[in-house]
Parts: structure tokens; C-alpha cells; sequence
């Protein structure tokens, strides 16, 4: 698997979304030697860096199924947007929440405990490629306060810890692949799922509220995240808990905050794995009033919306390291360029 997934989390994380407009078959086939380069920038500067490199859902179809032979895995589909219904409680009033789809050909993740590094990871890959693609997404994040998010709250008490919850949580295994063919299990086997979503956070609104009341919002204390008792049905943690039919289906955060509180544009970029896309898409339902109700009718959303908003949203397949290298060798055949770098 890519060795951005499973790691913990260093200092500072770099989301790079971008589309590919020409030269494709090159584009994949540099990106493909994203463990020699990100070796190299561990040699070089004996810095620990891990990286994943994801794509988009169109990317897959028009590149990799059609042209390169690979299968589409089970499951993948482009993000679509979200509306609420309407949440207003007055009468002749109307208010909506909505999370956009932007999508993307490609996501790279890199993480590391220096903003330089992971810069230099990006322009190593793509150098060459500055013509060829439109960056979408850009955003380099920092760990605030040891972990938390600029709302103040501490963001990742409830996230898979171990190893091994990690891994039964982000990467797809053979034995989730039983009823796959061939071709399907070949390309998902030890891969991901992951969804990103620049987040812009309103902290003047935010700020005017007091903690108490904040805290109903999240669902957690601010000062030690314990949780609120008894739970609101609309704050952050009832909206964003998956269970059915007695289970809890979880998935893999790696969020960091970015920009600052005294800036335009400050809030959280947030990314999880997942080895199954449909949890992903279920807790975003449920965030945005798609799928409960409680007792009086009322719909029930998650109140973190009334403060941030999402103005980006991507679903991406993130192959195995070994699918990735075969995704270059293919593309360098098809294309007949040499593997100069
Ligand atoms: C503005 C954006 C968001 C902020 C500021 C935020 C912040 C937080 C905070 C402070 C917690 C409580 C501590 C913890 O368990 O980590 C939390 C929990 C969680 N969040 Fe978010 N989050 C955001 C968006 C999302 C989105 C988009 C999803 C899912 C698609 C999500 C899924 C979760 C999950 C699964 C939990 C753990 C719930 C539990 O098991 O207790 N969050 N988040």
C-alpha cells in the first residue's frame, strides 16, 4: 500500500488536487515514481516523508480503464453535491447547506514535519508538468495546538488508533474483494478509498458563541474532548456516527487545519480513507439532513454547517503502491516516451 495512509501524522501535511489537461500518459508516468523520488528526499535530508497519490474518478475511466486495460474499482464514483433540505423551523423562511463537487484527476497527499520537504516531494513529481495540468486544490496544513482544529476543538480523539484498526478500516484486504473478478481484485487489493473537502471556517460567527454552547455543537468538550451527556441529535459527533445493524462503521481522518484565525481563509482540510466509499458518503448524508428525522419531523443536520463550509469536495481511488508503478509502466508503453527523469 502507499505509505501516507497508515502512518501517524507528522507536522505538516500538503493536499494537492489538480486535473491533468494534456500529455496524461506522461503526467501518470512521473507521478508512478513517486516512492524512488520520495526515497530520495529521505536520503537526502534524513527526514521521514510519506505520500499517497490518488485519482479521480474520470481520470480512471477515460485513462486508466479505457486506454491503460485497468478495471474500474467496485464501488468508485465522482463526488456529487450535496443540498440540504430545508432546515429552516419559520414558516416563509428557507435555509439550505450545501457541500460542492469539484472533484479532480488527481490527489497527492504528503506528509512530514517540515512544509518544505513536502513541497519539494510535489515539485519533484511535476516539475516538468507545470503546462499539462489546472491545480484545483493547494493547501498546506499544520498541526494547531497539538491536534486541534481552529474551531479550538481537539480534531481525531475517535479515530482509528491502532494498526490494525486502521488497517480494517482504510485498506481494502482479499478478503473484501470474494465476490470481485480478477481484474477488480487486482486493482483494489490493499488500496483506498479517500475523500477531500476544503472546509472554510466562519470563527467571527463561531467566536461569538460561548463554550457551552459550542460545545453541544461538536458533541465533545472543548478542554479534553470527553463527550457531552446526553449527546444533542444534531451536534457534530451523533451526525458524523455511522451504525447499522448494531455496527460502527468508521473511517480514517487525516485532517489538518490551515490558513489562520486572523486571516480570510482559515479552516480545516479534511481527508479520511476508507476502504468502502459508501461510509464516506453515508456520514455526509447524514451531516446534511439526507437521512434522519427525529420524533416531531424536524430534520435532523449536523450544526457544525451553521459555522463552516465546505467549498470543495473529491472522491479519489488511491491504488496500491504496486498498481501505481503499473499504472507508469503502462502508460510508458502506450505513449512510447522514455523514462528519463
Ligand atoms: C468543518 C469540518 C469538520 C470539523 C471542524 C470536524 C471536527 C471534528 C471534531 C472536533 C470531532 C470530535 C473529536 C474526534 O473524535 O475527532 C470530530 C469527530 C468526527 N468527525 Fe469531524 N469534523 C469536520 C468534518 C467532518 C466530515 C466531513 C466527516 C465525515 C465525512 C467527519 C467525520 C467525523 C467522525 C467519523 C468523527 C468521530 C465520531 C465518533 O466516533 O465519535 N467530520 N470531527
Amino acid at each position: 500500500m502507499q505509505s501516507n495512509i497508515l502512518k501517524p501524522q507528522n507536522e505538516f501535511s500538503l493536499f494537492f488536487v489538480f486535473d491533468i489537461n494534456k500529455n496524461e500518459l506522461e503526467v501518470l508516468s512521473s507521478l508512478s515514481h513517486l516512492e524512488t523520488k520520495r526515497a530520495e528526499i529521505v536520503k537526502k535530508y534524513n527526514s521521514d516523508i510519506t505520500a499517497t497519490i490518488s485519482f479521480g474518478y474520470n481520470i480512471w475511466e477515460d485513462w486508466m480503464s479505457s486506454k491503460l486495460s485497468f478495471a474500474t474499482p467496485s464501488g468508485f464514483q465522482p463526488f456529487k453535491k450535496l443540498v440540504s433540505p430545508n432546515l429552516s423551523t419559520e414558516s416563509g423562511k428557507k435555509k439550505f447547506h450545501y457541500a460542492p463537487a469539484t472533484n479532480g484527476d488527481v490527489f497527492i497527499h504528503v506528509n512530514s514535519e517540515r512544509m518544505d520537504l513536502n513541497y519539494q516531494l510535489v515539485s519533484a513529481l511535476l516539475f516538468k508538468h507545470k503546462q499539462d495540468i489546472k491545480v484545483l486544490v493547494d493547501i498546506s496544513g499544520y498541526k494547531y495546538l497539538g491536534g486541534r482544529d481552529l474551531t479550538g476543538f481537539i480534531d481525531g480523539t475517535k479515530n482509528p488508533d491502532t494498526l490494525k484498526e486502521k488497517t480494517e478500516t482504510a485498506i481494502i484486504q482479499s478478503s473484501d474483494l470474494q465476490a470481485a473478478s480478477k481484474e477488480v481484485k487486482h486493482v483494489m487489493e490493499n488500496g483506498s478509498f479517500v475523500l477531500v473537502q476544503k472546509w472554510v471556517h466562519n470563527l467571527e460567527k463561531w467566536e461569538t458563541v460561548n463554550e457551552t454552547d459550542q460545545e453541544k455543537v461538536i458533541g465533545r468538550k472543548k478542554p479534553d474532548s470527553k463527550p457531552v451527556v446526553p449527546r444533542p441529535e444534531t451536534s457534530h459527533v451523533a451526525r458524523s456516527i455511522l451504525m447499522e445493524n448494531g455496527k460502527q462503521y468508521k473511517i480514517l481522518r487525516a485532517s489538518f487545519p490551515y490558513g489562520n484565525k486572523t486571516g480570510n481563509v482559515a479552516g480545516l482540510l479534511f481527508c479520511s480513507y476508507c476502504k468502502d466509499l459508501s461510509v464516506i458518503d453515508k456520514m455526509l448524508r447524514k451531516m446534511y439532513g439526507l437521512r434522519d428525522q427525529n420524533v416531531k419531523g424536524t430534520v435532523l443536520y449536523d450544526r457544525t454547517l451553521d459555522y463552516s463550509q465546505a467549498v470543495t469536495g473529491s472522491y479519489f481511488f488511491t491504488p496500491s503502491l504496486n498498481v501505481l508503478e503499473e499504472i507508469g509502466r503502462r502508460a510508458l508503453s502506450e505513449s512510447g516516451i522514455s523514462s528519463k527523469l
